[in-house]
């Protein structure tokens, strides 16, 4: 295998100097991503689902083949089941509006964990507000991790939904996602998994699972922003309303009612992002190449070299798991003394580019006893010569500032 990738990156050659370690919050996008989406709107441009012409049945057809793409890659039996969205943050609150609201009662429960981003929380209380359910947290040790005793003790015969991240977007924990699955159901209840930070990183594969919904976004996985999905099991999809309303998920409207097209056009109201699916598309096709396998290895590979080289920095503290494995892309730390936004700072002088703040968790952040937290994450595409670049400009944060080593 040519394992050279960043040479089909663009913006490696664009920016020689940066050393990119913001991979959680947005992947870069390799040439033939780029090239997909260009060929659709030079090649196959037209409103798709609608018109009966050749153009607009070949702008269908490319949709839709994304589609069956993003089903293959995460298991689901049958593309109808996957929903075209704008994001993780979109697909997470379809479910909420859409089955949480017609779903939940005053009395029930919603078990989520304390490490969820935001979008994986605020859908919730929005459901909890308007149903009179109650949200639940299932806290960590510290190591990041949710014991099989609070799964235990926090799904109970009153949870109707359970969502958790399968990835952690701070701490990078892998969590034990099949003992809340199983437990969910055995109480009656749904399973969500927000595979935001799973599914580029990594097999997923919904029917063995058995979650009953599953989130992903395509610009962490080296599509364009703006498109993502949600697998849903048919059975739900079939009985919940649709999230919005408008063009194209009709069958008949009449002046005061109308029938819904069919799953999973019922919920793409409005003219779909044809461009970013196929951008998504091609993305699958981009990972399935080079293969989640050896992406995961890879991964594992520089997160341990990272956590190595930051062990030898005495003012480094590494937030989450103790081990390596405990971090799936994603290694969040503080410099003694020194504030995230300005260690992010001195360090973007040096031209590495991590992410610093609440990532989108703040009731985590609370949690652990933070304010803002510094955050590194990988790809497949860094390499441990990058990982040197960011060790040496992080030697330079704490004298930058007057303090010593
Ligand atoms: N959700 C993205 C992150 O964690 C933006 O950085």
């Amino acid at each position: 295998m040519n394992c050279d990738f960043r040479t089909d990156f663009p913006i490696f050659s664009k920016y020689p100097e940066m050393v990119y370690l913001d991979n959680a919050a947005t992947t870069q996008k390799p040439r033939q991503v780029n090239e997909a989406v260009t060929r659709f709107y030079e090649e196959a441009n037209a409103n798709p689902l609608r018109g009966v012409y050749d153009l607009s049945v070949k702008a269908t057809e490319a949709y839709e083949s994304a589609r069956e793409k993003v089903a293959n890659l995460i298991g689901a039996k049958d593309a109808s089941e996957i929903i075209f969205t704008r994001n993780t943050t979109e697909a997470l609150n379809l479910i909420a509006y859409s089955y949480g609201l017609s779903h939940l009662h005053e009395g029930d429960e919603i078990v989520i964990t304390i490490m969820e981003h935001h979008s994986n929380i605020l859908p919730w209380q929005m459901v909890a507000r308007q149903t009179g359910a109650k949200l639940v947290y299932m806290m960590i040790d510290k190591e990041g991790r949710i014991s099989p005793e609070e799964i235990e003790t926090k799904i109970t015969d009153r949870t109707k939904i359970v969502s958790i991240g399968y990835v952690s977007n701070v701490m990078g924990v892998l969590n034990p996602v099949e003992a809340v699955i199983k437990k969910a159901h055995s109480v009656g209840a749904i399973a969500i998994v927000d595979g935001a930070q799973s599914t580029p990183h990594m097999k997923v594969d919904v029917t063995e699972l058995d979650c009953d919904f599953y989130a992903l976004s395509g610009h962490k996985m080296l599509a364009p922003m703006g498109i993502g999905a949600l697998y849903g099991k048919m059975k739900l999809l079939l009985e919940m309303p649709p999230f919005l309303t408008g063009g194209e998920m009709i069958e008949y409207v009449e002046q005061q009612s109308a029938t819904f097209a069919e799953v999973p056009h019922k919920f793409e109201a409005g003219t779909v992002n044809a461009g970013g699916a196929v951008g998504l598309g091609a993305a699958i096709d981009y990972i399935n190449s080079i293969g989640l396998d050896y992406i995961e290895k890879r991964e594992a590979e520089l997160v341990k070299y990272m956590i190595e080289r930051m062990g030898e920095l005495p003012y480094i503290e590494i937030i989450g798991g103790s081990k390596p494995c405990d971090h799936h892309g994603i290694v969040t730390f503080m410099v003694k003394d020194v504030h995230p936004h300005d260690v992010a700072s001195i360090l973007d002088e040096q031209h590495v580019c991590i992410r610093a703040g609440h990532h989108c968790a703040q009731p985590l952040l609370k949690f652990l006893g933070v304010n803002a937290t510094d955050r590194a994450s990988v790809y497949f595409y860094n390499t441990e010569e990058e990982i040197d670049r960011f060790i040496d400009a992080l030697t330079k944060v704490r004298g930058y500032l007057g303090y010593g080593a």
